[in-house]
């Protein structure tokens, strides 16, 4: 078994992720950021693509990844998953990333976690986030005052072992 995990980032979960995933595979697995460069596709029999979403949408290189390889990644063993905060949301937004004939061949998807990088984050990022999270914290009435100051990490190690899982079993 040779696994190829792809994927597209903008602070770093969905390395974290990415890294943590291929841990379970066995065999060759090979880990990578997507750029112009993307390996051959011919010698793995298993591809994973992950990305993030920011306001709805996953990364615009994923996108056009998945357009141009469609008919070559409808051929391997696909796993698809996502990194975004909105737990509820999560199901629509990976139907919404990836092409839709590639999420109905796909042999798993996840949400395998989330996570707010305030330490990466450009000026006007952190305090639109902020702004959100103090909002839903004070509706919800928790203490809004720390939301900032750390970074925030919600990745799921029992959906990463069960997403590589369902992928192993095929
Ligand atoms: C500006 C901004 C917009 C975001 N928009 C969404 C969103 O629309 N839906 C969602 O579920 N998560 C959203 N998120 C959360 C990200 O998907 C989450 O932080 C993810 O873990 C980022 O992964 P990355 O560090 O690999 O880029 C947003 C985060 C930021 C900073």
């Amino acid at each position: 078994m040779k696994t190829l995990i792809l994927y597209t980032t903008k602070h770093g979960t969905t390395t974290k992720c990415a890294e943590q995933l291929a841990k379970k595979f066995p065999g060759q697995v090979d880990v990578m950021k997507l750029s112009d460069n993307h390996p051959e596709l011919t010698g793995y029999d298993t591809v994973i693509l992950g990305g993030s979403i920011y306001a709805g949408k996953i990364q615009k290189e994923m996108k056009a990844f998945c357009s141009s390889y469609t008919d070559t990644l409808r051929r391997k063993r696909l796993g698809l998953f996502l990194c975004c905060m909105s737990v509820d949301k999560a199901d629509a937004e990976l139907k919404a990333s990836y092409p839709a004939e590639l999420v109905a061949h796909a042999t798993a998807t996840a949400r395998l976690g989330g996570g707010f990088k305030f330490s990466d984050m450009g000026f006007f990022e952190k305090m639109t986030i902020k702004g959100i999270l103090k909002s839903e914290a004070k509706k919800a009435g928790k203490p809004a005052d720390t939301i900032g100051k750390s970074d925030i990490v919600d990745i799921s190690d029992a959906e990463i072992t069960r997403f590589a899982a369902a992928m192993i079993k095929g």
